[in-house]
């Protein structure tokens, strides 16, 4: 489908890194000064604006900035029955100099845009998704937390929005980006489950996607694991249930033998994640080795018997680095030595760190100054 954009760009005075803008709809009333920055749980709390744009005819419209609010649909809109919605998440951080920077979003776009292809959407054009972002990120730049482990983090979605009923793809789709002041995602190592039943996604599937039905399906398992006393599942694949995929919205890393393992893109059944790229970019950077493959649970099981495990941890961009202490599988407890013995995963998190908050050298060129 054609991503032609119609809408007209206006500049905006003062308009940030020369950039033309969208037309703003400032709220007449910020919600900020009655935020409470020491309390944000995830997504919880809005910032005061989001960019809107719409699509129909083959072209995108109407794109602005507004206040943040609701949205009216008829209970014939098509995504409510077949779920043609798709999403991203990215974070903005502040550095000690009150900087504002997004980590990486051009990833986010290209990822967004393959989501589209695979749900049968229009693409969303670069001006709408990374401009808007940028413009609108500077114009609720107040709403960025500044405490380590906070952050701003970045939605956009976009979804169909004909009314009427009929398996078919929409003509016509909303596009919105709104941002979100948000604390930690967990604060503690997590205890895995691994799946041996239920399934994520197969080859062939829609699990490289980012897109609601994923979510909406890994649910009810997530809720009976969480019964069970775990804190997320550990999927694996459809066909054997043998070979690790990813856990909760993040990937997954195995550090055997100083070697780290993380499932491959090729099967299309992992989601591509950027935190993922990130982890191999740095670790191969330092020259340890990463391997893209096939890890199985009995690879990861023989390691943990003869002691050559040494680190299990997920990556993701609401949870950053997070250290995994015990996974189950068929009733036997893997449980992980204790993180403080670790190297890699606690590394990892500093880099990171670090780079968000502007205290290391941005040699990557990943943080895009706002
Ligand atoms: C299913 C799934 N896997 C992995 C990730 C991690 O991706 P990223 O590092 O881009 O946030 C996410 C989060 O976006 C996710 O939802």
């Amino acid at each position: 489908m054609s991503d032609t954009l119609v809408a007209e760009k206006k500049p905006v005075a003062g308009n940030i890194h020369g950039i033309e803008s969208w037309p703003v709809q400032r709220t007449g009333k910020s919600r900020l000064k009655e935020t409470n920055f020491s309390h944000l749980p995830f997504g919880h709390v809005f910032s005061d604006h989001m960019l809107v744009a719409d699509y129909a005819d083959g072209a995108w419209r109407e794109v602005g900035i507004v206040p943040f609010g609701a949205i009216t649909l008829s209970p014939a809109n098509l995504t409510l029955h077949y779920g043609q919605s798709i999403f991203e998440g990215i974070k903005a951080y502040k550095n000690q100099q009150g900087e504002a920077a997004i980590f990486r979003p051009d990833k986010n776009f290209d990822r967004f845009l393959k989501s589209a292809k695979r749900m049968a959407m229009p693409s969303v054009p670069r001006e709408i998704f990374l401009d808007g972002m940028m413009q609108l990120v500077a114009l609720d730049k107040d709403w960025i937390p500044t405490e380590e482990g906070s952050s701003l983090y970045i939605r956009p979605l976009m979804f169909a929005t004909d009314d009427l009923i009929g398996v078919k793809p929409g003509k016509k789709y909303k596009f919105i980006l709104f941002t979100s002041p948000t604390g930690p995602y967990y604060n503690k190592p997590l205890k895995l489950y691994v799946e041996d039943y239920y399934v994520r996604a197969c080859e062939g599937g829609v699990g490289a996607a980012k897109t609601a039905g994923n979510y909406a399906a890994s649910l009810y398992p997530t809720e009976e694991v969480i019964r069970k006393g775990f804190d997320q599942i550990l999927w694996t694949d459809a066909k054997e249930h043998q070979y690790l995929q990813e856990c909760g919205t993040m990937n997954l890393f195995v550090v055997i033998n100083g070697k780290v393992l993380t499932a491959g893109l090729d099967k299309g059944t992992i989601l591509d994640g950027v935190t993922r790229d990130s982890v191999i970019q740095i670790l191969r950077g330092q020259g340890i080795d990463v391997e893209e493959r096939l890890v199985s649970i009995a690879e990861l099981i023989s390691a943990h018997q003869d002691g050559s495990l040494q680190e299990v941890f997920g990556s993701g961009t609401a949870a950053n680095i997070i250290f995994i202490s015990d996974m189950q599988y068929h009733g036997q407890n893997i449980a992980l030595k204790p993180h403080k013995q670790w190297e890699i995963a606690p590394m990892l998190l500093k880099e990171l760190n670090d780079l968000h908050y502007g205290r290391i050298e941005d040699t990557r060129e990943w943080m895009w100054r706002v």
